[in-house]
C-alpha cells in the first residue's frame, strides 16, 4: 500500500504504535502504554523493548506483541516495519537520554512519526538537528513533558493568557524528589545508574531529569519567554559527577523574574512539583501531588479553589477531564492527554488539515530543543563561576 493510501485510511482506524525501550523493569514505558490506551486512539503493535534482545522478546510476549513484530533492536524494527502494509504510524521512544537522538532521527528519516521522551537529546547540537529532520521529513515529533497534560495546568495557562492575574511578575517552580538522596546507583538501581552517568544522561543531573519538566511547565503556564538565567548546581552525594540539586534564577522578557529548584536529594518529597505564578492582580498555585485543584487568589481577595470538573473550567481544561468532579484523575490521565493530543496532531499532519489549536496543544520537538538548551545554559552558568557571589562582611 502506498504512503498516500495509508495516510488517507488513518482517520478510520486507531494509530499503530511501536515502542523502543520500556521493557521488563523499565519505568516510563509502562506509563506510555497506559496513556496510549486510555482514549482508544492507539494500538501497540510492535517494539524493540529492551537493550538486550532476548529480554525484549520475552517482554513482547508478555504484552501480546505478535512474535514477528518483536524486534531485537530499533534498526531491525525500522527495516521490517517500513515494508509492511500495516506498518506502525508512530514510535514512542522510552530509552535513556543518550539514545534518543539516533533512534528518533532514524525513525523520522524512515517516514515514521515520533513521540520522544525528555530530555529530547543530550546535546543542543543534536536537538537542533532533530528538529530540522522533523521539519525536512514533514513528520510529527512530540516530546512527553508529562505535567502539561493536567487539565488544571491548562486552566492556569488559559487564566494567565486571559489576564485574570494581571501582568505576571514572579514565577516560582520547584521539583524536589527524595529517591536519590543516597548513592542508590552504586547499589545497581537501573534508573539511577544511567541518570548519574554523563555519557548516558547528558550534562545535567537533576536539572536535566526533572528541572526540564519544571522549566517547561513554568513557561507553558506563564507564557513567558526566558531572557537569561543564573544557576548554582550542587552534588551532595559522594561519588556522583552530575548535579543532584539545582537552583536557577530566571529573568524573563518583559521583566518578570523566576526561581527554579530541582532536587533529587530532597528528603521527604515524593513528586513535589509545585508551581506558583504571581501577577499584579492575583496569583495561581498548583501542586502535582494534588492535581485536581488550582488555587486562584485575586489581589486583596480570598483564595478560591478551582476543581477539575467544575463550571469555572476553560475549554482547554474541560477537554482534558474524563470523569465528574470528585472522582480523582491524575498522572496517567495527564499523560493520556498528551497521547490524545499527539493522535490529533499526527492525524492532522497526515491528512494535511490544520490542527485544532486547543486539542493539539502538546509539546513538540521545539519544546524539547528549548529544554536541552536550558540544561546547557544552566551548566554553563554554573561553570562560569562565582562572579555574582558576595560574602557579607558579617555572617
Ligand atoms: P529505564 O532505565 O527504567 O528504562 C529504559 C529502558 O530502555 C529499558 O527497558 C532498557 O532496556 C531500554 N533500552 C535502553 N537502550 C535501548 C536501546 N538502544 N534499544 C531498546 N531499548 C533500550 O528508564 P526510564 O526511567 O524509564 O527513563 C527512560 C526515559 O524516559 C529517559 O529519557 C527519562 O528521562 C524519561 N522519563 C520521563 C518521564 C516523564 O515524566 N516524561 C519520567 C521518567 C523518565
Amino acid at each position: 500500500m502506498s504512503t498516500k493510501d495509508l495516510n488517507s485510511a488513518l482517520s478510520a482506524r486507531r494509530l499503530r504504535l511501536g515502542m523502543v525501550g520500556g521493557g521488563q523493569g523499565a519505568y516510563i514505558g509502562g506509563i506510555h502504554r497506559f496513556a496510549a490506551r486510555l482514549d482508544g486512539q492507539f494500538d501497540l503493535v510492535a517494539g524493540a523493548f529492551d537493550v538486550d534482545p532476548a529480554k525484549g522478546h520475552a517482554f513482547a510476549a508478555e504484552v501480546f506483541i505478535s512474535p514477528d513484530r518483536s524486534y531485537g533492536d530499533y534498526q531491525e524494527m525500522i527495516a521490517a516495519e517500513r515494508l509492511r502494509d500495516d506498518r506502525i504510524d508512530v514510535v514512542a521512544i522510552c530509552t535513556p537520554n543518550h539514545t534518543h537522538f539516533p533512534i528518533a532521527a532514524a525513525f523520522l528519516e524512515a517516514g515514521f512519526d515520533v513521540i520522544c521522551e525528555k530530555p529530547l537529546t543530550t546535546t543542543q547540537e543534536d536537538a537542533v538537528k532533530l528538529v530540522q529532520i522533523a521539519e525536512e521529513t514533514g513528520r510529527f515529533l512530540g516530546v512527553t513533558y508529562t505535567y502539561c497534560g493536567y487539565p488544571l495546568i491548562h486552566q492556569a495557562r488559559a487564566m494567565v493568557a486571559a489576564g485574570e492575574i494581571g501582568k505576571v511578575r514572579v514565577v516560582q517552580v520547584e521539583y524536589p524528589l527524595e529517591w536519590m538522596a543516597t548513592a542508590i546507583e552504586q547499589g545497581g538501581n537501573q534508573q539511577a545508574s544511567w541518570r548519574t552517568d554523563p555519557k548516558r544522561s547528558g550534562r545535567g543531573g537533576s536539572i536535566g531529569d526533572i528541572g526540564t519538566h519544571a522549566y517547561h511547565l513554568a513557561g507553558f503556564v506563564s507564557g513567558l519567554t526566558l531572557e537569561a538565567l543564573c544557576a548554582d548546581l550542587a552534588t551532595f552525594v559522594k561519588g556522583r559527577v552530575l548535579d543532584d540539586n539545582a537552583h536557577v534564577m530566571l529573568r524573563y522578557e518583559g521583566g518578570a523574574r523566576g526561581l527554579l529548584w530541582s532536587s533529587q536529594v530532597a528528603v521527604g518529597c515524593s513528586n513535589g512539583l509545585r508551581l506558583r505564578v504571581f501577577g499584579d492582580r492575583g496569583s495561581l498555585f498548583w501542586f502535582q501531588e494534588e492535581p485536581n485543584t488550582l488555587t486562584h487568589t485575586p489581589l486583596g481577595g480570598v483564595p478560591q479553589t478551582i476543581k477539575r470538573g467544575n463550571d469555572r473550567l476553560t475549554a482547554d481544561a474541560a477537554l482534558r477531564t474524563r470523569t465528574p468532579p470528585g472522582h480523582p484523575e491524575g498522572y496517567i490521565e495527564a499523560f493520556a492527554n498528551l497521547y490524545k493530543g499527539f493522535a490529533e496532531a499526527i492525524r492532522a499532519k497526515r491528512s494535511g488539515l490544520a490542527p485544532n489549536a486547543i486539542r493539539c496543544n502538546v509539546p513538540t520537538g521545539y519544546d524539547g530543543l528549548k529544554g536541552v538548551s536550558f540544561v546547557d545554559a544552566v551548566v554553563d552558568s554554573h561553570e562560569a563561576g562565582q562572579a555574582g557571589w558576595i560574602k557579607p562582611d558579617y555572617v
